[in-house]
């Protein structure tokens, strides 16, 4: 069993840092998914992880040991891959078993270890076969096989379905999580899918930039967004936002465009004056008479997504949207009632992104 901890690690290529001091604690068993866009350090992380990677600065322990300067063999790390890097020339049950070859284990045994194996990722009647007359979805389950069969102490995985369509992705990460909840074993599963991420984790942790923003669990990162970055990242229609000025005297978040959005006295007067982001997820919001809502905004066009209709609005100049069981065709240009339940709203620092709670005092101890 092992947890893995990230202390101060910083990576740079020459003059370049792309990670910057990173810290992270991931538990024995856990399964924990590092999330962004591309370009933001994941890959580098987790081949820090690995031993791929050298770190620059900082330190990295598996199961309490150090790591550093350890070779990636002797990390009891399994990595799957994007492009499954699987032996072309060799059929399924020697990919699957060519490890325990290479570990001496005998023939029979052998064998017998990837019978079992490839009979758990539903790959019996493939094991003669070659990886060139596999499916996508075939070659994904033959690495992950390569993998399990080491029964490493640490999976990790580096968008290992990327390159599957839709359909089967999601089959593969139902599949993988299934394994997990069966193997147990730590795994940090790189993604810059955000479903992918809400799905298979026990814990997210969103990078931006080099940078951690936020680790939580999925419903902590969509609920509590810790910045703007992640709070635009997570949740599909992305979150809207508006720029606003809190005043204590009117107990509010007041818009540019002039309407007010009413907040706890007590946290306005602790804010007073403050610029702030006011956040708003399209699910959170519903559509009504113009002058009847939080706000009026301007119709520009509807998109419809079968159970529900996206309502894609303007606030002054800012691109706003509701999504809705109520679909509203309405043409453009019409003038639409937008209403903000208080709990929806998410405020932001300005000038920092980052998350301002607005709790209730009274209210926390009515429900507590
Ligand atoms: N071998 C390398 N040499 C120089 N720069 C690199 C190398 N590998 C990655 N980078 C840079 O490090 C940053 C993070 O890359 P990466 O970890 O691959 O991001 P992600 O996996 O999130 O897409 C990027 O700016 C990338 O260009
Ligand atoms: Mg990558």
């Amino acid at each position: 069993m092992a947890d893995i901890s990230i202390r101060d690690v910083r990576k740079s290529y020459g003059k370049d840092e792309v990670i910057h001091g990173v810290n992270l604690d991931i538990q024995t068993g856990e399964f924990v998914v590092i999330l962004g866009p591309s370009g933001c350090g994941k890959s580098t992380l987790l081949r820090m992880i690995a031993g791929l990677e050298d770190i620059t600065s900082g330190e990295i322990t598996i199961a309490e040991k150090v790591v550093n300067h350890l070779e990636p063999r002797e990390r009891g790390c399994a990595m799957v891959f994007q492009n499954y890097a699987l032996y072309p020339h060799m059929t399924v049950a020697d990919n699957i078993g060519y490890a325990l070859k290479v570990a001496g284990m005998p023939t029979a045994e052998r064998i017998e270890k990837v019978k079992q194996v490839a009979s758990s990722v539903g790959l019996t009647e493939f094991l003669d076969r070659r990886p060139g007359v596999l499916s996508g979805g075939q070659r994904q389950r033959v690495a992950m096989a390569r993998a399990i069969i080491r029964e490493p102490e640490v999976f990790l995985f580096d968008e290992p379905l990327s390159n599957l369509d839709a359909k089967l992705r999601v089959q593969m990460r139902h599949e993988i999580r299934r394994i997990h909840n069966r193997v147990k074993a730590t795994s940090v599963f790189v993604t810059h899918d955000q479903h992918e991420g809400m799905t298979l984790a026990d814990r997210m942790v969103i990078m931006n930039k080099g940078t951690i923003d936020q680790v939580g669990t999925p419903e902590e990162v969509y609920n509590a967004p810790a910045t703007t970055y992640v709070a635009g990242f997570i949740g599909s229609p992305a979150m809207n936002f508006l720029p606003g000025r809190v005043l204590a005297s009117h107990a509010a978040v007041v818009l540019e465009e002039g309407s007010s959005l009413p907040i706890p006295s007590q946290a306005a007067q602790t804010m007073d004056g403050k610029l702030v982001q006011i956040g708003a997820r399209p699910e959170a919001l519903s559509l009504c008479r113009p002058g009847s809502g939080t706000l009026t905004a301007t119709f520009e066009f509807y998109e419809e997504l079968g159970s529900e209709g996206l309502h894609h609005l303007k606030i002054e100049d800012v691109q706003f949207s509701v999504l809705s069981e109520n679909k509203m065709r309405l043409d453009e240009g019409t003038q639409i009632g937008v209403t903000i339940p208080q709990e929806a709203l998410h405020i932001f620092d300005a000038d920092t992104g980052r998350r301002i709670e607005i709790s209730d005092p009274i209210h926390a101890i009515e429900t507590a």
